[in-house]
This record gives structure tokens, C-alpha cells and sequence, in this order.
């Protein structure tokens, strides 16, 4: 007799095994019929996707480079997350507003356990409007008007310490922005060791961008000690201040704790603080990236830096002559710093792109898009794009004498969960500008181009400079 394991059975194991896989594979697809219409792109190797290609192109060239191949909405799998990138303005529009319920904010949890899990970035309906309401309510042009002396006072605190020595330009303006934040966060009032919370959080900070490993002496682990202290520290703050009658102590706190309706704005101290450290968070890094970026175009472009300095040298001449502070009044009247300061925020696109999870298995623009999947609105793709923008690698601030193609310019995001800093971020680098320009000049040190990742991009080394006053040669 012959024996089960002779030579003709044991060629049928690799025919059963293809046959039972193949049958596995069309099952699958049944289960899955829409698979077939994911959008177009690749998904990389198992498990590690195109993370590996992310990092060796740099992001701005992976992102365009794939939108040439597949087209404005295309699909890839990075940093273990299966991903939809958009580059159309209508259809990035779609997502962050007229389907804005279809898909969630997402951040990876060490993110959330580090700025705390009640800051509104996590949050989608009631909540996070009911926050939001109170966070644009402190930060409208109506309630930051009165902000400009105080900020300005920020500003020539810096400045004074910047003459005739190398600075890092990033670094300083970090610094500046931090100031301000801290300004807007708890307003005036000298009831606190601001020294001790700018420490914290400065310890908080290190760990961002850290491994999320909770082990002893790891950042990530040194990041969360931090972390517990400043919320004690704003527990107590909270305490005193509302023993004190909250709402009457300004900024950002004095809202959060006030009680002009009630119950709307019945916050508990867990997330009347992690609302503050969100706020804190997200206005610093960005606007400091943005303010060195300024100064880097200013300086290669030296005709516009003359005539942005004319225009500020215009305004000087009338502060000097009525004896007076920089007003609200006079930022109103930067025409071009203003549009430098677009376009800078549309050539550097600080937040290139934001993140957003499928809520449910979604049909989208003709693709299927699973439940969980990550959709990343590309912000610098559409802001570089030469067909909302000509020329898009041209620093011209001149393009912005006609307003752009709606919902093709977005540095402050779109729909719900837009930024409530504009108004601010704007003032701020209006007010360094006006003083910058009129009473120093500066060099950038050695001539390296470049862009690294904090992870906002930003100019090589942090954009090195060398400050002198005007009259000095
Ligand atoms: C030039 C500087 C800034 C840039 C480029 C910027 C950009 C952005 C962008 C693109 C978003 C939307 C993110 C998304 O949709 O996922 C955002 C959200 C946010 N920004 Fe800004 N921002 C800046 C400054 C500020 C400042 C000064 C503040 C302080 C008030 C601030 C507070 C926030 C908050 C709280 C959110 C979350 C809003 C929400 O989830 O509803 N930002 N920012």
C-alpha cells in the first residue's frame, strides 16, 4: 500500500494551502466589499507602513510627492496608523467643517495625558463648544485690545536683551511667545509664582515630543512628575483665586472660573487647568515658528524689509511726536507687515497638516474610508499649490492685495476647531515687528538654508542672528 506521506500527496499541500488562502482572500473581500474603493496610493511594508519613507524624504517632499503620483486624495499607512491625506480645498473643507461630525480630532494619548484630558483639542460637541465659546471670548479683538501695552512691555523686555550679541532667534521668540501666553492665561494679577509654573511647564515641554515610556529618569516619566506639580499648583491658584472672587482676576483663568450664566460655565478645576496648559501649549511653538520665520524672509528680502520699515518708521513718527505708547489703533493701520505676516504664515504653513480619525465607516468623494482611519488635511500642500498660489516658492506678500480662493488659505485651520489665537498671534508679531524694525537690524549668522522639525518646521539651528541697535554700524 502507499503511504499517506508519498509523493503525490505531499504535492497537494502546497495546492490545498493556496486554494484554502485564495478562498480566505474571497471571503475577506466579501466581508469587505469596499476595500476595492479605498483611495489610490500604497500602504507600505506590514506594520511599519511608509514611516521609514516619511523620515528619509522629509515630509514636505513625501506629501507632494505622493499627491503628484495618486492625485488630492490618496491613501498611505504611517506612524502605525493606516492614513487618508487630502489636498483638495473642498474636499479638506468637507472634512473640517460640513463633515466635521464624521471625523474626530485625534492626538496620540501621550499627548493627551501630557496638556490633560479635558483641554478642548480632544473634545467634539457639547463640551468642547460650550469651551470654546469661553476660549474665543477671551482671545477677540475686543478683548486683546487692551492687551497691547502690556505685550509691548514683553516685547522691549526682549529686545534689550538681544543688542549686539548672537542669539537664537527661535529660542528668544519662544520665550516671547511663552510670556505672552502666560499673559493671556492668567492675566495681571501678581497673585502667583509665575517663575514656578514657567519652570514646570518648561519641564513639561521636554517630554513632548518623547517616547511615550513611563519608566523612571525617562523624559516622557520626568515630563508627567512636572506635569502632577503644576496641577496642584493651578488647583491652589483656582482655590485662592475663587476665594477671592475668580471672575474679576483676568485673562484667560478669570473667564474659565466666572459665572456670568451659571451653568454654562460650571467648570471643575481638572478642566479649568487643563484648558490653561492647552492654551499655553498651543499658542507658543506656533507663533514663535512663525515669528522666525519672519525674520529669516525679511532678511533675504531686503526692499521689503525697507518698506515694512517705512511703514513702522510712519508710525514711530507719531507715537514719538504725541508721546504716547503703541495703541490698538496703530496695528490697525500695518497694511504690509500685515501681509507679511500672511504670507509668511502661507509660505512656512507652521501646522502643515492636522489630524483627524474616521468616527465610522465613512463614504467619502467616491472612496470608502474605514472606521478609525486617520484623515490628515494637507495644509502646506494647498497653501503651495501653484494653482491657488503662483509661484508658490516666491516670498510675496503682494498676492495678499486680493483675498485668496475660499478655503484655499488656512494657517489658523478650519471650521469648529479653528484656532481662537489669531487675533492674538497676529498682535504679537505685529508689536516685535514694529519695534524690531525701527530701532534694530539684524544679520543672520552663517548662510546654512534649511528646514529641521520641532516638529513645526523651522529654519536650521533655530535661525542664529546678530542684533544691533540702528545707529551703530
Ligand atoms: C501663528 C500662530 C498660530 C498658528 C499658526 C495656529 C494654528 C492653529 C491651527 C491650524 C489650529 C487647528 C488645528 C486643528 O484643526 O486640528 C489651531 C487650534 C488651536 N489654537 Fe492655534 N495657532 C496659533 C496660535 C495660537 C494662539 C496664540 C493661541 C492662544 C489662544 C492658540 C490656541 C489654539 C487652540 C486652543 C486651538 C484648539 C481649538 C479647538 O480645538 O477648538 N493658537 N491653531
Amino acid at each position: 500500500m502507499q503511504s499517506f506521506m508519498s509523493t503525490p500527496y505531499l504535492l497537494l499541500i502546497p495546492v490545498l494551502s493556496f486554494c484554502l488562502l485564495l478562498l480566505l482572500f474571497i471571503q475577506w473581500r466579501n466581508t469587505h466589499p469596499n476595500r476595492s474603493r479605498l483611495p489610490p496610493g500604497s500602504m507600505g511594508w506590514p506594520y511599519v507602513g511608509e514611516t521609514l519613507k516619511l523620515y528619509t524624504e522629509s515630509p514636505i517632499s513625501f506629501f507632494s510627492n505622493r499627491q503628484r503620483r495618486y492625485g488630492d486624495i490618496f491613501k498611505t499607512h504611517i506612524l502605525g496608523c493606516p492614513c487618508v491625506m487630502i489636498s483638495s480645498p473642498e474636499v479638506a473643507r468637507s472634512v473640517l467643517v460640513s463633515e466635521a461630525h464624521l471625523f474626530k480630532p485625534t492626538y496620540p494619548p501621550s499627548k493627551e495625558k501630557m496638556i490633560g484630558p479635558e483641554a478642548l483639542f480632544f473634545h467634539q460637541g457639547d463640551y468642547h463648544s460650550r469651551l470654546k465659546k469661553l476660549v474665543q471670548a477671551s482671545f477677540l479683538p475686543s478683548a486683546i485690545r487692551s492687551s497691547v501695552s502690556r505685550i509691548e512691555t514683553i516685547v522691549l523686555k526682549f529686545l534689550s536683551t538681544w543688542q549686539t550679541r548672537t542669539i537664537n532667534t527661535l529660542n528668544e521668540m519662544k520665550m516671547y511667545a511663552f510670556d505672552v501666553a502666560i499673559n493671556s492665561a492668567f492675566g495681571d494679577k501678581r497673585d502667583m509664582d509665575v517663575e514656578g509654573i514657567k519652570h514646570l511647564y518648561q519641564r513639561l515641554e521636554k517630554g513632548y515630543n518623547s517616547m511615550p515610556l513611563n519608566l523612571p529618569g525617562t523624559p516622557f516619566n520626568k515630563s508627567m512628575k512636572a506635569r502632577r506639580i503644576l496641577n496642584e499648583k493651578l488647583r491652589k491658584l483656582i482655590e485662592k483665586r475663587r476665594r477671592e472672587g475668580g471672575e474679576e482676576s483676568g485673562g484667560l483663568l478669570g473667564v474659565l472660573m466666572g459665572n456670568k450664566d451659571g451653568k454654562l460655565n460650571n467648570l471643575s478645576d481638572a478642566q479649568i487647568g487643563d484648558n490653561i496648559i492647552g492654551v499655553i501649549f498651543a499658542a507658543h511653538d506656533t507663533t514663535a515658528s512663525v515669528l522666525t520665520w519672519a525674520l529669516k524672509y525679511l532678511h533675504d528680502n531686503q526692499c521689503l524689509l525697507e518698506a515694512v520699515t517705512r511703514e513702522q518708521e510712519g508710525i514711530r513718527h507719531n507715537i514719538v511726536e504725541e508721546n504716547r505708547g503703541l495703541t490698538w489703533d496703530d496695528t490697525r493701520h500695518m497694511p504690509l507687515t500685515s501681509r507679511v505676516i500672511q504670507e509668511t504664515l502661507r509660505e512656512a504653513s507652521v501646522v502643515s497638516f492636522t489630524f483627524r480619525e474616521a468616527v465610522q465607516d465613512v463614504e467619502f468623494e467616491g472612496y470608502f474610508i474605514p472606521k478609525g482611519w486617520k484623515v490628515l488635511p494637507l495644509f502646506r500642500t494647498i497653501h503651495h499649490s501653484e494653482d491657488f498660489f503662483p509661484q508658490p516658492q516666491k516670498f510675496d506678500p503682494s498676492r495678499f492685495e486680493v483675498p485668496p480662493k475660499p478655503n484655499t488659505y488656512m494657517p489658523f485651520g478650519n471650521g469648529v476647531h479653528s484656532c481662537p489665537g489669531t487675533e492674538l498671534a497676529k498682535l504679537e508679531i505685529l508689536i516685535l515687528l514694529h519695534h524690531l524694525t525701527t530701532t534694530y537690524r539684524w544679520e543672520v549668522i552663517g548662510n546654512e538654508d534649511g528646514v529641521q522639525y520641532i516638529p513645526f518646521p523651522v529654519p536650521k539651528r533655530g535661525l542664529p542672528i546678530k542684533v544691533y541697535p540702528k545707529n551703530n554700524n
